[in-house]
């Protein structure tokens, strides 16, 4: 389990503000297992540590990951002056110890994760782990296959380095184009970087082809790392601009179809152990 402050645990658990919290601890009304808590920023782990406020048991509140299907217009945040927040769509009572795993643009749609799990975070966002995000866009004009050169030999976005070699998949533009059962691989601008492109397709809803316009191109999109704006800088590179963007997989783990925008539900089990063993591309 996560060590964390034990000021900071407290003050999560309504035990107080973090400054009434840390007074608390001052006046020694704090102990954790039978041993009078010292200070506030000691670490502590509450899921095997015994912590009492006078003598009270203070126990961590279970809150589950989330996957939530983000709508366009709000921003990934967990406070935001300006716009409603991700954790403002969540409608539970512990919504506040929540944090959104990375960002989507305020713009972008699909799979975000929301969770109070620090480590399962990093895990999935950290550059050097490979976690595979796949994306669905609606581009200008068609992608050919030197597009899809370009984003697996990586390119150049005004970054130190260039990109990580990224998938592209090339999913027509019209809705006759589908269904994913369909597939011509030949023809789909085939990339190894989308591990399986045939669960990856089967992911992508018809509704989400309509979008599809005459001078544009539906794709699919696999990267590992969340540069700012990453993707449509990588088309911009590339001579197109996104017209839409959806995350539909993040790791393994596909958006659920049955969730509509501004919904969400908590991860089972199985899918949150798929996430632990993430399948990496090196
Ligand atoms: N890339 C983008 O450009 N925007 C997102 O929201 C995610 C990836």
């Amino acid at each position: 389990m996560n060590s964390i402050r034990l000021d900071r645990f407290l003050a999560g658990e309504g035990a107080g503000s973090r400054a009434e919290v840390k007074k608390m601890i001052r006046s020694g009304r704090v102990r954790v297992n039978g041993v009078t808590a010292a200070s506030g920023d000691m670490k502590t782990d509450p899921a095997s540590d015994e912590i009492t406020v006078d003598g009270k048991p203070v126990r961590m509140t279970e809150v589950p990951t989330l996957m939530l299907n983000k709508p366009a217009g709000v921003v990934s945040a967990t406070q935001d002056v300006h716009f409603r927040t991700v954790v403002d769509l969540i409608d539970e009572p512990w919504a506040d110890k929540l944090f959104p795993v990375g960002r989507l643009d305020r713009d972008t749609e699909g799979l975000l994760l929301l969770t109070s799990d620090g480590r399962m975070s990093h895990e999935l966002l950290s550059p050097k782990k490979h976690v595979a995000k796949i994306y669905f866009a609606v581009v200008s004009g068609c992608p050919d296959q030197e597009t899809v050169r370009l984003f697996r030999d990586g390119l150049d976005i005004g970054e130190k380095r260039r990109t990580l070699p990224a998938g592209l998949l090339f999913l027509g533009n019209t809705a006759a184009a589908f269904p994913a059962e369909t597939w011509d691989e030949d023809k789909a601008g085939s990339s190894p970087v989308i591990w399986d492109m045939k669960e990856a397709a089967a992911a992508v809803s018809e509704a989400d082809i309509r979008r599809c316009g005459g001078n544009e191109c539906c794709v699919l999109i696999s990267i590992t790392e969340g540069k700012f704006h990453q993707i449509k800088r990588m088309f911009l590179a590339a001579g197109r601009e996104v017209h839409f963007l959806k995350r539909i997989a993040i790791g393994g783990l596909y958006l659920d179809p049955a969730l509509p925008p501004g919904t969400y539900r908590a991860l089972t089990r199985e899918e949150l152990a798929k996430l632990r063993g993430s399948r990496t591309i090196a």
